[in-house]
């Protein structure tokens, strides 16, 4: 079977994979048109603004989307038209993990998927490739396969491959320009092997050949789970080995240091701090446990269930060793918080071990002064308000304030929590926010990026995970 020559792709999800990896696919393949669709319409003008004030940050991007917007990059709430028009839909919907019923807690959450899968059933007129992008459970290909056969009208035929995204945050344009490898999962039968053979040659028009790897649809769909809950439990582990190093005397970055070194484990991902966060790691890790309880694996289970638990202890741990540190009680004191996003580059919250640490401070009764350079005050009272949904929004709003700057957010305070690991607050003058601190002044730093020495010879008192 001759593959078709891909000139029309819909993305159906404008969002953090979505948006990025098909505005490059845009961006690389002048001769394909790319639509991206999204029902949420503040987002689409988003990403039409003609400021170009996109819906998400992310280094790079802007410059990708001034280029190919309006010449074959489009972004429209019209999803019919979007799919109607297109040989190849990525469904790049969120999966998030399910809040209540069967696998609440652990499963992920289908339905956008679902309802998406069904869209392109009604709608479409001709034979399409549809790809899996966001990430799901095993075997979802199978589900949608069978909802697109039963709902197609005649002479529609459907392909359905899976293309798991693995870009990073924060390096998503890099890692979207040159990726390690590009994964495409087919059935493994002429009409399979074809549609993957199409996608091969979208992604081939800037990836490298032998980066492209085909495989099976189950393989592909277990391959990103896996690969999440590898590079998670690298982090549990560091973070574990930083308690002992707490408790000891070592120092965790010469660990790391001394095991990276070993080929076979590789320096990268070894950077203890205060807890992972991020969409995938936690949903993709809880999926697995739940796949593997549905086997009958429970010890399988429990292994993955380990590394979330590990995260969630070393969240806790940081937040009581700040009140340890503070003579036991940070009631009515002020604590700046520096940093609200996951992790640095991004604007996207989601699963922030911040949140975590400001409840924790909260139901101390202290009060925490924050700043992010990215993270919009709208979605930083979200998540506080998601975080203790028994707090009333005023007693939030009374503890908790918003700031504009890093010295603002420790001007008065007593300590300094660094979250999240932007560069700008290791370039912060911290001669003139020790001035503006009440004393002794403290400074944890969960993300080990000050250089600790230097603080103290300022007069700061500091303590730093994976250091005694
Ligand atoms: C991750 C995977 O890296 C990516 O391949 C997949 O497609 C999506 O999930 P992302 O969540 O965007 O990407 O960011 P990542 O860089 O993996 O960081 C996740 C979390 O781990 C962040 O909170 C980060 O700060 C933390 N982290 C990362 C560490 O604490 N230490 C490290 O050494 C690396
Ligand atoms: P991810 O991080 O996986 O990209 P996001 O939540 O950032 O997830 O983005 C998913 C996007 O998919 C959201 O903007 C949401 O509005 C969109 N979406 C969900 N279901 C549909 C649907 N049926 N049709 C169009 N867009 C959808």
């Amino acid at each position: 079977m001759a593959p078709v020559k891909v000139t029309k792709i819909c993305c159906i999800g404008a969002g953090y994979v979505g948006g990025p990896t098909c505005a490059v696919i845009a961006l690389k393949c002048p001769h394909i048109t790319v639509t991206i669709v999204d029902l949420n319409q503040a987002r689409v003008d988003a990403w039409n603004s003609p400021d170009f004030k996109l819906p998400i940050y992310e280094p790079g991007l802007e410059e990708v989307v001034r280029e190919a917007r309006g010449r074959n990059l489009f972004f429209s709430t019209d999803v019919d038209k979007g799919i109607l028009e297109a040989d190849l839909i990525f469904v790049s919907v969120n999966t998030p993990t399910k809040k209540s019923g069967v696998g609440a807690g652990f499963a992920a959450d289908l339905n956008y998927v679902e309802l998406a899968t069904r869209r392109i059933a009604q709608v479409a007129t001709s034979s399409k490739i549809v790809v899996e992008k966001s990430t799901v459970p095993c075997r979802t290909a199978e589900s949608m396969r069978t909802i697109l056969e039963a709902n197609s009208k005649p002479n529609c035929h459907f392909d359905i491959l899976s293309n798991p995204e693995f870009l990073a945050e924060g390096t998503a344009i890099t890692d979207l320009f040159a990726p390690d490898r590009v994964l495409i999962g087919s059935l493994q039968t002429p009409e399979g092997i074809s549609a993957c053979a199409s996608l091969t040659e979208v992604y081939a028009n800037w990836v490298p050949k032998d980066r492209i790897l085909n495989v099976g649809l189950w393989s592909s769909e277990l391959s990103k789970l896996a690969a999440n809950a590898m590079l998670a439990q690298r982090i549990s582990s560091i973070n574990a080995l930083s308690a002992i190093c707490e408790a000891t005397g070592a120092n965790i970055d010469e660990v790391a240091h001394a095991i990276g070194y070993d080929t076979r484990i590789g320096p990268k991902f070894l950077k203890a701090s205060v807890g992972f966060g991020g969409s995938c790691f936690q949903k993709d890790i809880l999926n697995l446990v739940y796949l593997s309880e549905s086997l009958h694996l429970p010890e399988v289970a429990a292994y993955w269930r380990q590394v979330v638990e590990m995260n969630e202890h070393q969240k806790r741990r940081f937040s009581k060793r700040v009140v340890d540190t503070m003579f036991n009680t940070i009631t009515g004191k002020r604590i700046a918080v520096l940093g609200f996003a996951f992790k640095a580059d991004t604007g996207d919250t989601r699963e922030s071990a911040a949140i975590t640490l400001i409840r924790d401070f909260q139901s101390e009764k202290a009060y925490v002064n924050v700043y992010d350079p990215q993270v919009v005050e709208e979605q930083i009272w979200t998540d506080l308000a998601e975080a203790s949904p028994l707090v009333p929004e005023e007693q939030i709003k009374k503890q908790v304030r918003i700031c504009k700057s890093a010295m603002e957010a420790c001007k008065d305070a007593e300590a300094v929590v660094i979250a999240t690991e932007w560069k700008e607050f290791n370039e912060i003058n911290w001669e003139e926010v020790y001035q503006s601190m009440n004393k002794p002044a403290f400074v944890f730093d969960g993300r080990l990026l000050v250089d600790a020495e230097k603080l103290r010879n300022i007069g700061f008192k500091v303590v730093t995970i994976g250091r005694p």
